[in-house]
């Protein structure tokens, strides 16, 4: 079995961490020893003058994670801008082999790690390294989480075309309505649409969720789960 998965998504804000945490909790029930890593948060708050990634504690939160934040997250910024740019504005140096290198230790650890990017697969990670490059040497398979709307079919085909072009195993997509939108024609064909262009398994879809703590939340995610899980 694969030690880690890599969620990705077509764009900024399409649900990432919502996913991860959807995931992370359905296979913490499953019984598996599952760790989150974010590995380069950017746009974080402070408090008390230190930087806050609210992602990496949402994550951290969700399954209450027995792990160092330094650990779960090794790189964070205050701008809200790509990982390479914040840290040049912020005058830091990101190293690969830092986040290899917690990884490594993440991995021996759990049974699984649930790695989160930052935007989509084309978003550099420093200099000319992108997500891209980081998800084929961390040798992890994705999964891509998309917008249902329209537009959609572009963002992903997109995104799938680039992670194919990479030589990375995409284990499926999910869409997840992160926004309430109506239930229209291009919400209703775009899955169909991106499983038979793209040839990639659609996962699940999410409905736009008002509690995010109910039953029916995890059901689906729980069938999300078991179908990765399977293709491990
Ligand atoms: N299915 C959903 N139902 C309700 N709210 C959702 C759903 N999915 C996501 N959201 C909300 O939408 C917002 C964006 O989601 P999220 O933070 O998971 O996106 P992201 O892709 O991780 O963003 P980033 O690129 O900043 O990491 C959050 O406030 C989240 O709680
Ligand atoms: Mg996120």
């Amino acid at each position: 079995m694969h030690k880690g998965i890599f969620i990705t998504g077509t764009d900024t804000g399409v649900g990432k961490t919502f996913v991860a945490i959807g995931l992370l909790k359905a296979m913490k029930e499953m019984g598996y020893n599952v760790c989150p890593m974010k590995p380069v948060e950017t746009g974080c708050g402070t408090f008390n003058g230190r930087l806050v990634p609210a992602d990496a504690l949402k994550l951290v939160c969700a399954i209450e994670a027995d792990e160092p934040l330094k650990l779960i997250n090794p790189y964070r910024f205050k701008q809200p801008l790509a990982p390479a740019v914040a840290a040049e504005l912020e005058g830091a140096v990101i190293r690969k082999q830092d986040i290899f290198s917690v990884y490594k230790q993440l991995s021996k650890k759990y049974d699984l790690t649930i790695v989160e990017g930052a935007g989509g697969i084309m978003v550099p990670v420093y200099k000319k390294y992108l997500f891209l490059d980081l998800i084929k040497d961390l040798n992890l398979p994705v999964i891509i989480v998309a917008r249902p709307g329209l537009g959609t079919i572009n963002h992903t085909l997109l995104t799938i075309e680039a992670a194919r072009n990479k030589g990375l195993r995409i284990l499926g997509v999910i869409f997840n309505h992160s926004v309430k939108i109506k239930n229209d024609l291009s919400v209703r064909t775009n899955p169909d649409v991106i499983e038979k262009l793209g040839g990639v398994p659609l996962l699940g879809i999410i409905q736009y969720m008002k509690d995010s703590s109910g039953h029916h939340v995890q059901n689906v995610f729980n069938s999300i789960a078991e179908q990765i899980i399977r293709k491990l």
